[in-house]
């Protein structure tokens, strides 16, 4: 049997949470599967989310994943609790980083982007809920977004156009940070920066699975015993240029952490 962790996405948004595990465990083995033939996930219905990541973890399981992530907010918050019912294998989620995002809040609007679908379930509102009274949070979500990064448009005017009209509607001179509540958003740190000035804060949730997936690795003793970095695959149910594009966004969003 293979010892690797499984990570999935609908496209090409959980390429910055490989990347990240990639960094923090060297000596795993990773197999990536992204399902760009059915994103974005964020617009349809929840039954068809958990359809569609349940196809895709089973088809990691299968195969002999000891660990799955769902590198996707999306897909996490649709299916996660379905999932863990039905896999005896671990099953990690990500949630969008609206704890932190509060804490170190001084006042200001936190703006939190995600998919409808995030946005709109449970998981994500009792948070909100529960963190009551430690800022405004605004709600953004742009399905539009998803698919330019999954066209691969990261940077240039095209983008940068859209994002501000996005935030037009909103008061953005009381805005002191920004949660990023989809994998999809995080190859455009840079350009948000670039919009919104340097002072804003960013956060994202890769941090958090990342320690998760070490967490679990060792709790269950199933890290790897390689002594060589451990190899990368990258698997994309619509094209053999979507895996190649896979790889560009992996070695750009590595670049725009530096
Ligand atoms: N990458 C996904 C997320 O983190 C969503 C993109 C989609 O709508 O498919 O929410």
């Amino acid at each position: 049997m293979e010892n690797f962790i499984g990570v999935f996405d609908s496209g090409m948004g959980g390429v910055t949470v490989l990347a990240d595990l990639a960094e923090s465990l060297p000596y795993e083995n990773f197999i990536f599967y992204g399902d760009s033939i059915n994103a974005p996930y964020g617009i349809k219905d929840q039954n068809d989310i958990i359809d569609l990541t349940d196809e895709a973890v089973k088809g990691l399981i299968d195969r002999g994943a000891k660990v799955v992530v769902i590198a996707c907010n999306t897909a996490t918050s649709a299916s996660i609790n379905y999932l863990r019912d039905k896999y005896s294998v671990p099953i990690i989620g990500m949630e969008p980083a609206i704890k932190p995002a509060m804490k170190e809040n001084n006042g200001g609007h936190i703006f939190v982007m995600a998919t409808p679908m995030t946005l709109k379930l449970d998981k994500f509102n009792s948070l909100i809920n529960r963190l009551k009274g430690k800022g405004k949070v605004i709600k953004i979500s742009s399905p539009r977004l998803v698919t330019l990064v999954e066209n691969g448009v990261i940077n240039g005017d095209e983008i940068e156009d859209y994002i501000k009209e996005i935030f037009l509607e909103y008061d953005i001179k009381k805005m002191e940070s920004i949660v990023l509540g989809c994998t999809h958003f995080l190859y455009l740190k840079r350009v948000l920066l670039n919009i919104f000035g340097e002072n804003i804060k960013i956060y994202d949730g890769n941090m958090g699975t990342v320690r998760r997936v070490k967490q679990i690795l060792e709790e269950k003793s199933i890290s790897t015993k390689n002594q060589d970095k451990g190899y990368l695959r990258i698997e994309n149910s619509l094209s053999d240029e979507m895996v190649e594009q896979s790889f560009e966004l992996f070695n750009k969003y590595q670049k725009l952490k530096r």
